[in-house]
């Protein structure tokens, strides 16, 4: 094969690292990045013609794949909806967009015969999505529980050791683990948009209505051993969804998670349980579940085209 046209959209923590590995790997051809400003100077070696601030010019350039990072969640979900009506593939990390209308998008991309996956948007690069698919595979699902957001969970710790609110918070930034508004990590937004999602994979739908959620503050993060703790429940047809603080969780796997760690449970309806953990949140951990999902792409590209 030729090698693939790739836009990227999004260069922060993540955006940046994917487009970093992609100018080092000769089977992509990165044809267009899109930002909010084209003139900032970034932490990415990347020739400036590449970036610009119009959807337009991106798709002008009629990409292959389009691998979205952006920060906003409905500038997100309109750039993988363009994306694929142009008959794109697309692998995003964006919770919150792709957790706007997850089926949506998966019957959008049905009907032009492309493909989307999102592994990178919940869990970081531990394969939060591959677990709950697996134990969906399995048999039914009646519920999880997770600890989703790595800024709260760093922080926690970090006060833990007796560090000022302000000053956990500015080290989770410096470490590139918070959100471009880190209110979204603190208020539990990133944490519900992720639980939303995980809800679609567990019982092949969204809950309605908002996520009911606990926000971290200096009063809330007093008590010791607390854990932000996402988890639905799926009890006679209703899903249960909520983002809680919760001090004193009996489970190992929560509550000897350290710095930006996330862990899920995955619960079957025959009893069973689906674990796993791994670092949720940074640049070359959410980076390399985004260069998973374009593997993923690539072969089912080389598959379609009798190559595999
Ligand atoms: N701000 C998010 C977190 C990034 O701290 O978990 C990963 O989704």
């Amino acid at each position: 094969l030729p090698p693939l046209k790739v836009a990227v959209a999004g260069c922060g923590v993540v955006g940046g690292g994917v487009l970093a590995r992609l100018l080092n790997d000769p089977r992509y051809d990165v044809v267009g990045v899109l930002v909010r400003n084209p003139k900032k100077v970034r932490d990415v070696a990347c020739p400036q013609s590449l970036f610009t601030a119009d959807p337009a010019v991106l798709w002008a350039k009629k990409p292959d794949i389009v691998l979205e990072a952006l920060s906003e969640g409905e500038a997100g979900h309109a750039v993988i909806r363009a994306a694929l009506e142009a008959g794109c593939d697309v692998a995003s990390a964006n919770k919150q967009a792709v957790s706007r209308d997850p089926g949506g998008l998966q019957d959008l991309a049905k009907a032009k015969g492309r493909r989307i996956f999102w592994s990178a948007s919940v869990g970081g690069g531990s394969p939060m999505i591959e677990t709950v698919r697996a134990a969906r595979a399995a048999g039914e699902v009646v519920g999880f529980e997770a600890v989703l957001n790595g800024t709260v969970n760093f922080m926690l710790e970090r006060l833990g050791d007796g560090a000022a609110f302000a000053e956990a918070l500015a080290d989770a930034r410096a470490a590139g683990f918070a959100e471009e508004d880190p209110s979204a990590d603190l208020e539990g937004l990133d944490a519900a948009a992720k639980v939303r999602l995980l809800c679609h994979e567990a019982f092949g739908r969204s809950p309605d209505g908002e996520v009911p959620r606990d926000c971290l503050t200096e009063a809330t993060s007093a008590e010791g051993g607390v854990r932000q703790i996402g988890a639905a429940h799926l009890k006679d047809g209703v899903i249960t969804p909520s983002v809680k603080l919760t001090a004193g969780h009996g489970d190992p796997l929560f509550s000897s998670l350290r710095g930006e760690g996330n862990a899920l449970k995955v619960y079957g309806a025959d009893g069973r349980v689906w674990r796993c953990r791994g670092r949720g949140a940074g640049r070359w951990a959410t980076t390399e579940s985004i260069m998973a999902d374009l593997a993923e792409i690539v072969r089912a590209r080389r598959a379609d085209a009798g190559l595999n």
